[in-house]
């Protein structure tokens, strides 16, 4: 098969994909301003481009717009949040209560991700020996998502103190899908390149993350 020519991807091009990167942010404090007609759907479109196992494209997006229904998400986020926090050694209680764990109120659009359990797409290529590379799939959808948000100006913030079953029962997600992902999204509030949970003390970075083992 002949190849086609790929676009440059020159050094600018590399140093602002470097910026992305780098000020990607899981955002949780939103502006309230609508996102424009068809942001969305071109944000899913490109969370699409993700690799997954077989091609299987596992990836299924459920855009929550009923107030009702995000009425149910936020209570079942208030209920999980408070069994995490009792679960939470002693000392780091009172830490625990000031972190920002949602951006679940103001956020103007709410997205949740899933991964179809039951697709014949793929064939089952490459999920035989880690049924799990399916979810990983759908985990990759959303870090594509994320990054074509950012470079759209828009903040993605992931919600996963949630319980999955209720979920589905929330969003009448069929039984096969397992729930991956509740994304907020919008515009932040705030512009930062350090993790929140770094500036508020919780976590740092970790030295061990970018080591690499020599074998
Ligand atoms: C799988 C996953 C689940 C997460 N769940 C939550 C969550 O429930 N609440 C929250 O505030 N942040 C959540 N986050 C965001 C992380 O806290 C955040 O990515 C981390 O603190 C690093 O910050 P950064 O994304 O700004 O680099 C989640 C991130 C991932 C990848």
């Amino acid at each position: 098969m002949p190849g086609q020519t790929p676009p440059e991807f020159d050094k600018s091009f590399q140093e602002k994909l470097d910026s992305l990167l780098r000020w990607r942010r899981d955002v949780r404090r939103f502006r309230r301003d609508p996102l424009p007609d068809g942001t969305l759907e071109a944000l899913v479109e490109r969370a699409c481009l993700a690799p997954s196992v077989g091609n299987s494209q596992p990836w299924r997006f459920v855009r929550v717009r009923d107030g009702a229904r995000r009425a149910t998400v936020r209570a079942e986020f208030e209920r999980a949040n408070a069994d995490a926090l009792a679960a939470q050694a002693p000392e780091d209680r009172t830490t625990y209560t000031r972190l920002k764990l949602a951006g679940l109120d103001r956020a103007p659009e709410q997205i949740a991700v899933f991964c179809d359990e039951s697709t014949a797409a793929g064939r089952g290529l490459g999920r035989r020996t880690m049924p799990e590379t399916l979810r990983y799939s759908a985990v990759g959808a959303v870090f594509a998502l994320w990054l074509a948000a950012r470079a759209r100006g828009i903040g993605v913030g992931w919600v996963s103190i949630l319980e999955p079953a209720r979920m589905n029962a929330i969003l009448d997600a069929p039984a096969e899908w397992t729930f991956v992902a509740y994304l907020c999204v919008g515009y932040p509030e705030i512009e930062d390149d350090a993790p929140e949970l770094e500036r508020a003390g919780w976590q740092a970075r970790d030295e061990r993350a970018a080591r690499i083992l020599d074998r």
